[in-house]
């Protein structure tokens, strides 16, 4: 059982962050900072030099801010995978870092059931249905038999990093999403009651699962024959938040459970937010989405799941602390949730 403050080290891509949760598990604010290439994607190596300079004073700032020393440190605990392996070998090292200087234990975490975890405390929902939708993943999930199981998923890339990709190639730099958002709306309050005939798009449906390539790059030949680049933002994210929402409505229909919960960074996005809320309203559930500064990756959530594991008797030794690039959702024991 933690005493103290659990710090949460979060470092598995484009952010690293560190976060805190009291001896009850409650969050404060992280310190987080991300790396914004000038050009193309995210480069693994040159996100994890960003992220090896950032750290001190990162950490330092958040003990600053929440008016607290080292000492006041119980545990710590780390994004373990998925994510892009020079990243989280440097979360990875300073988590094992500050275990021995300290003294405390480590608990190496899964990120994805991280996203899970805070949404489940910020929103209080007992056993909901999972909409995970970030930049590397895009998952239904539901909770059966201590784990989470990946209902349907997408079968090439991530909803988020289909629309940092998208947004790129119009010149738009990372993170594109919240662009895409904007220049969406701002379509549709300049066309009112506006149609999607004539920027029709492949419906990314595959059965449970979900494919968003094709989405991709038919959006990219509707700007190419003309169509306004505000027309395609808002029609590529209708098409793609729709099929999200359909694969949702159906895990909720075969599982027979009444929450919908959201998670990861696309789970920041209005739009997703309402079609959500309005599909659970037609059948009798109810959809819920925590505070935007816990949808995008953030150190508090893993914060959270290493004092929920740690309250479990989960620590992690360090023979046992290896990252792990390709760590599933289903691969992590859930003992605690019901
Ligand atoms: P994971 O490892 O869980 O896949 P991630 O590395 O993709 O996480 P997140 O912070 O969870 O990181 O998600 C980042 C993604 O969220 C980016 O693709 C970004 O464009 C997208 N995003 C953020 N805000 C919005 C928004 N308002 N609308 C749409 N997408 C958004
Ligand atoms: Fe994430």
């Amino acid at each position: 059982m933690p005493t103290g403050w659990t710090v949460g080290i979060e470092s598995t891509a484009h952010t690293l962050s560190f976060g805190l949760v009291d001896a009850n598990g409650t969050p404060v604010a992280a310190s987080s900072a991300t790396v914004r290439p000038d050009e193309g994607g995210i480069h693994p190596r040159e996100a994890a030099d960003h992220h090896k300079d950032a750290a001190a004073g990162l950490f330092s700032s958040l003990l600053d801010a929440n008016q607290l020393t080292a000492a006041d440190i119980t545990a710590v605990a780390y994004s373990q995978g998925p994510g892009l392996g020079p990243c989280l070998r440097v979360g990875a090292a300073i988590a094992r870092g500050i275990s021995s200087r300290l003294d405390v234990p480590l608990i190496g975490v899964n990120h994805c059931v991280a996203h899970i975890e805070i949404g489940r405390q910020q929103c209080g929902c007992q056993d909901p249905i999972l909409l995970y939708v970030s930049g590397g993943n895009t998952q239904v999930i539901a909770h059966l038999d201590g784990r989470y199981r990946v209902l349907g998923e997408t079968l090439d890339i991530g909803i988020g990093n289909m629309l940092d990709k998208f947004a790129r190639a119009q010149g738009i730099p990372f993170p594109g999403g919240p662009v895409i958002e904007k220049k969406a709306a701002e379509w549709l309050g300049n066309n009112p009651g506006a149609r999607l005939d004539g920027l029709e798009l492949p419906f990314a449906v595959r059965g449970m699962d979900l494919a968003f390539s094709g989405v991709m790059t038919a959006a990219q030949r509707l700007l190419d024959n003309g169509a306004e680049l505000g027309a395609v933002c808002w029609s590529l994210q209708e098409h793609a938040f729709a099929a999200c929402v359909e694969i949702a409505e159906r895990a909720l229909a075969h599982t027979g459970k009444s929450e919908l919960l959201l998670g990861g960074g696309v789970a920041c996005n209005t739009r997703l937010r309402e079609m959500c809320t309005l599909m659970a309203g037609e059948r009798e559930a109810t959809s819920h989405a925590p505070p935007r500064m816990y949808c995008i990756d953030n150190g508090s959530m893993i914060a959270l799941l290493g004092h929920i594991e740690l309250n479990h008797g989960r620590v992690t030794s360090l023979e046992q602390s290896a990252v792990d690039q390709y760590l599933r959702t289903d691969q992590t024991p859930v003992t605690w949730a019901v």
